[in-house]
């Protein structure tokens, strides 16, 4: 048989497949999420997620500043928030002398070039764990709890913060948020809207981060149903209306037909997060021995930036840094 198509002929040699190669991961796409917590000289790793650590705001800085040398440009940050600082209101979320706010003008202060990323929802700071405002009857209460957002937004900002990340599915609060720090003078303060985010369980080990668990309930009212696929691109369309600068998609694994799809349809750049239980199981089959770790996550967040992500949020972020510092690109 007369064969001229040969698509082999340009995966002959590691120069050729270079030359042809449509995507390349790079240090510049890295987001890294890091815990804070309180107290000092002190990390903790987090049972469900061998290798990452919640860091008190001294070791923290220190982590810090490795990642930047590796050339992470982003961190994103969550606090783990003690019980007793806790309450129903999530009040504890917008008190400038917060942990976050804190580490925020600390960060700020030590390394200012890299940019701070702050989530902005309820759950780890109320008692019931979740993202918004509940009433009597465990109804979750959209506008309410935008108010909160808000103040929460406008405490990042004045301490410092480069992006807020509302990560808590309430209607609106992309709009509202974004009013308030147009009025407080925080016009330059971006958004980065999780947008398409799924109610998952791979949420799971980020939950035992920061004890952050709903005690009762589940989040299905708020965050989308993971069947679901063009109602994505209508909580995308509301945010980008609202005022988004960067719009997300979380989980990434799982939900790489959203992160097309998303791609297809925005001008604005997008972000996937590879969350808690992505980075779970490849750690545990690793551990086993059962996979090779280091191309299994680099094959794995390939794949997120094929798929249209132009940023990705990843726990493996140092060691992506580290990797791609001294890979073999055949
Ligand atoms: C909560 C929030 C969650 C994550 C980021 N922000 C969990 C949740 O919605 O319960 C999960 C991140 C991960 O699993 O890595 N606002």
């Amino acid at each position: 048989m007369l064969q001229t198509t040969r698509p082999r002929r340009l995966r002959r040699t590691p120069a050729l497949r270079r030359l042809v190669r449509e995507t390349i991961l790079t240090v510049d796409d890295l987001i890294y999420p890091m815990f804070v917590m309180e107290g000092k000289n002190t990390r903790e790793e987090v049972p469900s997620m061998p290798g990452a650590y919640r860091y008190t705001l001294d070791l923290l800085l220190k982590e810090i500043a490795e990642v930047a040398a590796l050339g992470v440009n982003a961190i994103a940050l969550f606090p783990a928030v003690p019980p007793e600082k806790k309450d129903d209101l999530g009040s504890e979320s917008y008190n400038p002398e917060g942990l976050i706010q804190q580490t925020v003008r600390a960060i700020k202060q030590a390394t200012p070039d890299i940019l701070v990323i702050t989530d902005v929802a309820l759950d780890p700071f109320t008692t019931h764990g979740h993202d918004g405002l509940v009433d009597q009857n465990g109804i979750i209460l959209n506008d309410p709890t935008i108010e909160v957002l808000v103040k929460m937004s406008l405490s990042q900002a004045a301490a410092g913060t480069d992006i807020v990340a509302p990560s808590d599915m309430m209607d609106g609060r992309i709009g509202a948020i974004r009013l308030a720090l147009d009025e407080q003078g925080y016009e330059h303060v971006a958004i980065l809207a999780y947008s398409a985010k799924y109610a998952s369980a791979y949420y799971g080990p980020f939950r035992d981060a920061l004890g952050s668990a709903p005690k009762s309930g589940d989040k299905k009212t708020y965050q989308m149903d993971p069947a679901n696929s063009r109602e994505a691109l209508k909580e995308i369309y509301l945010d980008i209306a609202e005022g988004a600068d960067i719009v997300m998609v979380k989980p990434a694994l799982a939900y790489l037909d959203i992160i097309a799809k998303v791609k297809a349809e925005t001008d604005l750049p997008v972000a996937a997060y590879n969350v808690s239980g992505e980075y779970a199981m490849i750690r545990a089959a690793a551990q086993m021995g059962w996979i090779d770790e280091k191309k299994v996550i680099l094959e794995t967040l390939t794949s997120m930036k094929r798929a249209g992500a132009d940023m990705i949020l990843t726990y493996f972020a140092k060691e992506v840094a580290l990797i791609l510092s001294t890979v073999d690109r055949s």
